[in-house]
């Protein structure tokens, strides 16, 4: 009897460690974050967006659904245009200055990838 229940404990435990049942990690957005997010990166990195380019790299809505070293990636890659000050594109602010990060925005925003790509590296 007591040998049933632990081998039956030690496959419920397998069962939970395989890779296909590790729960994706849930992304978190800060209110300032999403805030930023929906004012300056939604528009064209969403199911709206106009351009396929920016979808294929970025979709805000299907990071959530995604393996947490996809995840990683993307977060990473966001890291990246946030240090370079890429996004939104040189081309689209000379139409929309407003659209421009302010130093306040970047500092929110990078604060919550570091710590974002540091959870999800762990
Ligand atoms: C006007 C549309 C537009 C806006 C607004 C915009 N992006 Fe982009 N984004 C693009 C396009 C287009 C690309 C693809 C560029 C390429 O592949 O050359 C891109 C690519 C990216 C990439 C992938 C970079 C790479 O090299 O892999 C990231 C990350 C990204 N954007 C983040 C952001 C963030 C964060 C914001 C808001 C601060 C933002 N984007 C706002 C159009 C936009």
């Amino acid at each position: 009897m007591f040998k049933t229940v632990q081998l039956g404990f030690l496959l419920l435990v397998s069962f939970l460690l395989l890779p296909g049942f590790t729960p994706k990690p849930k992304p978190y957005f800060p209110k300032k974050v999403n805030a930023v997010i929906q004012a300056k990166c939604y528009g064209c990195h969403s199911i709206d967006g106009k351009s396929q380019k920016a979808k294929d790299k970025l979709m805000w809505d299907d990071l959530a659904g995604m393996a947490k070293e996809q995840q990683l990636e993307k977060i990473q890659s966001i890291q990246k245009v946030l240090e370079k000050g890429s996004m939104p594109p040189e081309k689209f602010l000379e139409k929309m200055p407003e659209k421009k990060l302010t130093d306040k925005e970047t500092k929110a925003m990078r604060k919550w990838a570091d710590k974002t790509a540091k959870k999800l590296s762990k």
